[in-house]
């Protein structure tokens, strides 16, 4: 049975040709089905929206890809309204039949992962792995949760006490919002949705505005696994708007976000307001930035350090909360790691990520792009630009750039840059290293290379991250196996796909009673 043990699910072997011509296949089928409408819905009920806005894809931004219905206040009102209704019933539904859907769920998108992957591509211009991966973790937190509800509902004594019965109940939060970026457009907003709700809570769901039509497949196989009307709403919207009426919203009792620093900043001090009506302390899970570094010692492997590094680095051309941003290399080793570095950067094939040998694909949209021009220039004019490659003159591309002779107090080294950029910092030694790497405001992923047992357990006990990597590239967590999450200013220690997740979303209640 699946409740007994969980297992990821393997990601697709694209060196296998048959492997390559079912996404192939699927890119083409899903490019058939593009440009329809998507509209909020609440209850089960489509909405008419004040507003339709069109999704494009980034590798080129002419094709649509669909249109989404934004929604405004006045429909998250109504919305939470509808999940009012909806959770007294969901509440009292059985734990195992909640994970049942979830299983379900996984099950749909196993059978249509490699059309979640096209769609995948085309919205949010991953790379064919990188796309897979997407679905792979989307499913993986589906069974995982799952399993996990299935144990917390287990009835367990916390004591033994002659004459008294003492047990823990986990009980629902109510209703609550589960706000996404677009960077894992399916696999972090199913996170963020699934595990309030398999614990039996209400959602509404905020997807990121560049990757809604992603985020209106997601909430059909939903509503096709089972989930009932009103226990989980689709509400795409403006965060500044729409989010910001929902985080501020007296009923709302979680709000489970993830994105930016700015963002999740302002939601953990909205929700920190009680409202005179609120009858609850919100709770939020707050995931944001990072600003990742990797050091190499004197003594690393640099065979496998180099491509670890690039596809840290580089992989989804940057955009992720784990990407590597800051390359610290030791002295001795620092002039022969840049010279290999650099001249492995060609290998990076720049270009439409519906092509299978693409690596480095686009940027989201044009603010992204602009944002990080930004920051290139800021670099050019504080370090040295060691590498920069081609990139097509169609769609928001940004060409992978490597800076040198970077200072740790450059504004380079110190922003969360979110793009094909890496800067490398020189280290004197491994305790100005360990120094530089903490000396930022996130906490999220880092690593080190190193031979030296000694180096490898200083790494453990000194540098400041929630998930860290030794001998290996820095991104890429994989659910249960490295729970995944940062503090300080990259979040509240809260783990993804870890043990005690679900907790988030559920109050303790401790009975007594006297036998
Ligand atoms: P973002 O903060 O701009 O947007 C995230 C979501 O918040 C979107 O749905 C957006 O509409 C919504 N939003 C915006 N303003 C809001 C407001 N005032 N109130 C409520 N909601 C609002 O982030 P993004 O650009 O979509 O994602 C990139 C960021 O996410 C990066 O900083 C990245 O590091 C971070 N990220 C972190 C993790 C992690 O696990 N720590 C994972 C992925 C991405
Ligand atoms: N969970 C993603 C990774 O580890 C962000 O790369």
């Amino acid at each position: 049975p699946k409740s007994q043990g969980f297992h990821n699910v393997p990601n697709t072997d694209f060196s296998l040709a048959p492997a390559r011509a079912e996404l192939a296949a699927a890119l083409d089928r899903v490019r058939q089905k593009l440009g329809r409408d998507h509209p909020p819905v609440i209850a089960g009920k489509a909405l008419k929206p004040a507003a339709w806005i069109t999704s494009t894809n980034p590798a080129q931004p002419r094709e649509v890809i669909g249109r989404w219905g934004r929604a405004t206040p006045a429909d998250a009102d109504t919305a939470i309204a509808a999940a009012k209704t909806a959770f007294p019933a969901w509440r009292d539904t059985a734990p195992a039949a909640r994970a049942d859907i979830l299983e379900r769920t996984a099950d749909l998108m196993v059978a249509r992962r490699h059309d979640l992957s096209a769609l995948i591509i085309l919205e949010a211009g991953k790379p064919w792995p990188e796309a897979d991966g997407d679905v792979s973790e989307a499913i993986d937190f589906c069974r995982f949760y799952a399993q996990e509800m299935r144990e917390l509902a287990r009835p367990r004594l916390s004591q033994i006490v002659p004459g008294e019965r003492n047990t823990l109940q986990w009980i629902p939060r109510g209703i609550g919002v589960a706000i996404a970026p677009w960077n894992f457009p399916l696999a972090i907003l199913c996170g963020l949705t699934v595990a309030p709700l398999v614990a039996g809570n209400c959602v509404i769901m905020k997807p990121a505005e560049q990757t809604t039509v992603i985020a209106a497949t997601l909430f059909d196989l939903l509503v096709e696994a089972g989930l009932p009307s009103g226990v989980v709403n689709f509400l795409p919207g403006f965060g500044e708007d729409v989010g910001a009426h929902l985080v501020a919203h007296p009923d709302i009792a979680f709000i489970a976000f993830t994105g930016s620093r700015t963002v999740g900043t302002a939601i953990w001090e909205t929700a920190g307001h009680a409202w005179p009506d609120q009858r609850h302390l919100k709770k939020v899970v707050c995931e944001m930035g990072g600003k990742n570094a990797l050091i190499i010692d004197n003594d690393a492997d640099l065979d496998e350090a180099i491509p670890a590094a690039l596809y840290s680095a580089f992989g989804f051309s940057g955009q992720k909360c784990s990407a590597l941003s800051r390359l610290i290399v030791l002295d001795a080793v620092y002039d022969t790691f840049v010279e290999r570095f650099t001249a492995a950067c060609p290998s990076l094939h720049v270009g439409n990520p519906a092509d299978p040998g693409t690596i480095v694909g686009p940027v989201i949209d044009a603010e992204a792009k602009a944002k990080i021009e930004g920051l290139i220039a800021t670099g050019r004019s504080e370090a040295t630009l060691a590498f920069q490659g081609d990139s097509p003159a169609e769609g928001w591309f940004v060409p992978p750039t490597v800076f040198t002779d970077v200072k740790p107090d450059h504004a380079i080294a110190r922003e969360e840059i979110f793009g094909p950029v890496v800067t490398i910092i020189r280290a004197r030694d491994l305790d100005t290293a360990f120094a530089i790497a903490n000396d930022t405001d996130y906490a999220l992923t880092g690593g080190l290379f190193s031979r030296s047992p000694a180096a490898l357990a200083r790494a453990q006990r000194e540098m400041e991250v929630g998930n860290l990597y030794l001998n290996r590239p820095i991104t890429g967590a994989i659910v249960e196996r490295q729970p995944f999450g940062g503090y300080r200013m990259s979040g509240g220690g809260t783990k993804a796909g870890g043990k005690g997740y679900l907790e988030n979303f559920l109050n303790p209640r401790a009975i007594s009673e006297n036998v």
